[in-house]
C-alpha cells in the first residue's frame, strides 16, 4: 500500500500537532512563515502494545467484535458479513475507512441523518445498515468495545485532521456510464472465484471464507457500499483481494455497478413504497427502486 502524503501548511500542523499550538505567539510566528511540509502517514500502535489490563481486555473484545461480529455481537447482526469485511486489516489499512481515521473526525454532521452523529452513532449506522442488524446500545459491553478499539487505534493521532488514508480513496469519474454488462465481465473475470458466479460468497461449514456481495445476508439497501460510487471507490482501493489497485478506474465503476444492480435486503427506513422510499433517502448514484431484468430494486419486500 502506498501512503498518500497530505500536504498542508504549518499554522495547521502545528495547531494540531503541538501541545504549544494554543500559545498565540507559535501561531503568529506560524502564520508568518506559512511554509508548507508534509504529515506523515498515520501508524497505529500493534497488536502486543494492548496494555494488559482491564483497559486492554475491552481493546481486545472490541477488535474480537471487529473482526468477527457474527460471533461477539451476533444479536446485533442481521447478514453474513464483519465489520472487517469492509475495514481491512481488522480497522487499521489505510484506504479502507480505518477506524483511527474516523476516530479523530467524530463528532461529525452527516447528511444521510440531517444531524451531528458521535463516534457512536456512526458505529451504530453500520450495524444497522451495512450489518442489516441492529443498533447495539451506547452503554452496552459490544458498543464500548468497539469504541475503546477505535480510540486505541488512533493514539496520538490529531484530533480532527483529516488523516491520509481516512475513508475509500475518492474515485475519478468514469470516462464512461457504468454498465451491468461490462460489469458482469470483470465480475466473472475478477471477482468470482472467491466470491462465487452468484455473488453469495463461499462458506466452510458455518463461516463465510469469502464475504456475500449480495442477496439476504449481505448489506442493505441503506448501506453505504449500495452506493455505486462508494463500492467502486472501495473495489478499486482494495480488490480484487491481494492484487489491490489492478482494476482500471473503469473496470471498478463497472463492477460495482453490477454488484449493486443486484438485490439485498430491504432499507430499513422503507415506508412501504419503494418510489416513495427512494424519492426521500437515495438522492445519490444507487440502483435502489431502478428496474433490472424487469425486476424493480428494492420491491422484493
Ligand atoms: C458492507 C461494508 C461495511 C461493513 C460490513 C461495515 N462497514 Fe463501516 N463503513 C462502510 C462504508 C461504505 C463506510 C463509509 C466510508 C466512506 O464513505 O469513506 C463506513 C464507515 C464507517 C465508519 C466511519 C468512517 C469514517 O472515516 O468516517 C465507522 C466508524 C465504521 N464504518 C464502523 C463499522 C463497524 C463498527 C462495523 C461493524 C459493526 C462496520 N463499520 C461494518 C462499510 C461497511
Ligand atoms: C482472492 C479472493 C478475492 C477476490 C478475487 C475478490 N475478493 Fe472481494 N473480498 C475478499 C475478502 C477476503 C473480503 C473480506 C476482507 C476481509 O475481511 O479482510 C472481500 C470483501 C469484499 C467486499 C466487501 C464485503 C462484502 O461482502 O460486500 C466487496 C464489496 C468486495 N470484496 C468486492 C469484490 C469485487 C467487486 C471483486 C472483483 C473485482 C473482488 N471483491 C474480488 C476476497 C476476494
Amino acid at each position: 500500500m502506498k501512503p498518500r502524503l497530505l500536504v498542508l501548511c504549518v499554522p495547521l500542523v502545528l495547531a494540531a500537532l503541538s501541545s504549544h499550538a494554543a500559545e498565540p505567539a507559535v501561531v503568529e510566528q506560524a502564520h508568518a512563515i506559512a511554509v508548507p511540509i508534509t504529515l506523515k502517514p498515520y501508524i497505529p500502535p500493534s497488536e502486543q502494545d494492548i496494555p494488559d489490563d482491564e483497559f486492554g481486555a475491552s481493546v481486545r473484545l472490541g477488535k474480537h467484535i471487529f473482526t468477527e461480529t457474527s460471533r461477539y455481537a451476533a444479536q446485533y447482526v442481521g447478514n453474513g458479513l464483519q465489520c472487517a469485511n469492509c475495514h481491512l486489516g481488522a480497522g487499521r489499512l489505510a484506504h479502507s475507512a480505518p477506524l483511527w481515521g474516523a476516530w479523530v473526525k467524530y463528532p461529525a454532521y452527516r447528511s444521510k441523518n440531517k444531524m451531528v452523529n458521535t463516534m457512536e452513532e456512526r458505529i451504530q449506522g453500520c450495524f444497522r445498515y451495512s450489518m442489516n442488524g441492529s443498533a447495539p446500545p451506547a452503554d452496552s459491553r459490544e458498543l464500548k468495545a468497539v469504541m475503546t478499539y477505535a480510540y486505541w487505534l488512533a493514539e496520538g493521532a490529531p484530533t480532527g485532521l483529516d488523516l491520509p488514508g481516512r475513508g475509500y480513496p475518492k474515485l475519478a469519474d468514469p470516462a464512461q456510464s457504468p454498465d451491468f454488462t461490462r460489469g458482469q465481465k470483470v465480475f466473472m473475470q475478477n471477482c468470482a472465484l472467491c466470491h462465487g458466479a452468484d455473488g453469495q460468497g463461499t462458506k466452510t461449514s458455518d463461516k463465510y471464507q469469502f464475504p456475500p456481495l449480495w442477496g439476504d445476508a449481505s448489506y442493505n439497501w441503506g448501506a453505504g457500499m449500495h452506493r455505486i460510487n462508494t463500492a467502486a471507490a472501495f473495489i478499486r482501493a482494495n480488490m480484487p483481494y491481494g492484487k489491490a489497485g489492478s482494476l482500471s478506474v473503469q473496470e471498478a465503476w463497472d463492477v460495482a455497478f453490477y454488484v449493486n444492480s443486484h438485490e439485498r435486503p430491504q432499507d430499513p427506513r422503507f415506508s412501504g413504497d419503494v418510489q416513495a422510499t427512494k424519492a426521500e433517502f437515495h438522492d445519490h448514484q444507487c440502483q435502489y427502486g431502478e428496474t433490472v431484468d424487469k425486476q424493480v430494486l428494492g420491491a422484493r419486500n
